[in-house]
């Protein structure tokens, strides 16, 4: 059921490919590809003292980055957890909390000895908002709509930044947001300034994204805008999206039908709820309860711990996955602690087996967007390129970057090793200060709102 053949990722891929230029020919379409308005590549020179803020899925996270030049640069943060309230509660109070963080950071790391704070004009802040938003300009963005369990109220078709900016206002706090930033473009931007290779960024956390880099001239929906064919410009695919309207390509199971259906966004995102970080325990816990019900699972033992909805992190799953011990020890204590729960060694070595086919699955798929990105581009026939990928599932997941090649390989053949994928810089701090810096020197040289 969990299996995704090459000749299925080929058929994906084809389908992917039209998507991607369907959303570049048309407004509104399922996968947005949305202009971020990041204009190139940066030098790698882009200096200064940069503040940063990222709302991207668990946490908030407050930092201020020193652009060094030379690719070079460093890094302080704070981070604060999100309540689930938060999430789906009170839109401007979550801005709120966002403009509250960062005055206490600002206190902390800006105040003289007498209290006073040590600023003498309004510091530039790149605003990491790792949700889709259709912005007008690169300090702009409408909130198409959330997504990863976030729902607050208020906020989808309103522009964030004006939001962020009323809570700023509040709470007095000297910043001016110089650019909204989603994580992928932020990953792709903050990777190219240390490495030039790089082509795409990825993220494969919470949720799942990519940008990269387009010509102009290939982007029919803004031709009214008498740009330069040959400029390039950073596009957030929003990928998550494909197929959620199309439902044709994707093998879903009853497990993924489940998660959308009693999801807080139904039919939405249904290619990043067969991946990402947020579901993936879901599919493992869904299994097993399907077991349970058929009575071949821990036999004789009360299961209800297991009854409640994402209480299997998927974190565990990369867990037991990992146990490389001939008994599954960890296993054994997982479930003994968790779940309190016995299991014979027969049941630890199915489980083991189910974590493999479940991120086997989400490799393979994600491969299929990689690829798509990439035969588009015509990337391999340049002698390959490199992928910026950060993320919990990338960094943590066994064996997760070796299946994504081992996918690429079954999709394009040898060629496919053209394709590098690697960690990525921290893209919603770093590159939110990196893509801060270029949106000043553009509107410094009058290149702005936009060309
Ligand atoms: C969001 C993207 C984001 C990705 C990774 C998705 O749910 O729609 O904007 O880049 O998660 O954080």
């Amino acid at each position: 059921m969990l299996a995704v053949t090459p000749q299925r990722m080929r058929m994906i891929v084809e389908g992917f490919i039209d998507v991607l230029e369907l959303g570049l020919e048309k407004e509104g379409q399922m996968v947005p590809m949305l202009p971020t308005w990041v204009f190139g590549w940066p030098t790698g020179e882009e200096k200064g003292s940069y503040l940063a803020v990222d709302l991207g899925g668990t946490n908030l996270r407050v930092c201020e980055v020193e652009l060094e030049g030379n690719g070079k640069f460093a890094i302080t943060q704070s981070k604060y957890k999100l309540t689930d309230e938060q999430k789906v509660g009170d839109g401007q109070a979550l801005f709120d909390f966002c403009a509250e963080c960062l005055a206490s950071f600002i206190q902390d790391h800006y105040t003289n000895e007498d209290g006073s704070v040590l600023l003498d004009k309004d510091i530039a802040l790149g605003f990491t908002f790792s949700y889709p938003c259709v912005q007008e300009r690169i300090d702009h963005g409408l909130l198409l709509r959330w997504t990863k369990g976030f729902g607050a109220a208020g906020v989808e078709g309103q522009d964030v930044v004006e939001m962020f900016k009323k809570s700023l206002q509040k709470n007095n706090v000297p910043v001016e947001i110089t650019a909204l930033i989603n994580d992928t473009t932020g990953t792709l931007m903050a990777s190219h300034y240390v490495d030039p290779r790089t082509r795409m960024g990825i993220i494969f956390g919470t949720g799942c994204n990519c940008a990269y880099v387009e010509k102009v001239k290939n982007i029919p929906k803004i031709a009214h805008l008498g740009l330069p064919g040959d400029a390039e410009l950073a596009i957030n695919c929003e990928w998550g999206a494909f197929d959620s309207e199309t439902k044709e390509y994707l093998p879903r199971t009853k497990y993924d039908i489940h998660i959308d259906e009693t999801s807080n966004k139904p039919g939405q995102q249904l290619f990043e709820k067969m991946i990402a970080g947020l579901y993936l325990g879901e599919v493992f816990r869904l299994v097993l309860c399907d077991m349970i019900e058929e009575g071949v699972l821990f036999h004789g033992q009360n299961t209800y711990k297991l009854d409640k909805p994402f209480c299997f992190d998927t974190a565990l799953v990369s867990l037991i996955e990992a146990d490389s011990t001939d008994e599954l020890l960890t296993v054994i204590g997982l479930f003994s602690h968790f779940y309190s729960l016995e299991t014979t060694v027969e049941e630890r070595k199915f489980f083991k087996r189910l974590a493999v086919a479940i991120g086997t699955r989400a490799a393979r798929l994600s491969a299929c967007g990689i690829a798509a990105v990439c035969s588009k581009m015509g990337y391999l026939e340049e002698g390959g390129c490199g992928v910026a990928t950060d993320g919990s599932l990338y960094n943590k997941y066994p064996k997760f970057p070796e299946r994504i090649h081992e996918a690429l390989v079954d999709i394009f053949g040898e060629k496919g090793r053209l394709i590098h994928t690697y960690h990525a810089e921290d893209g919603s701090g770093v590159g939110a200060a990196i893509i801060a810096a270029m949106a000043q020197e553009r509107k410094a040289k009058g290149l702005y709102p936009q060309v």
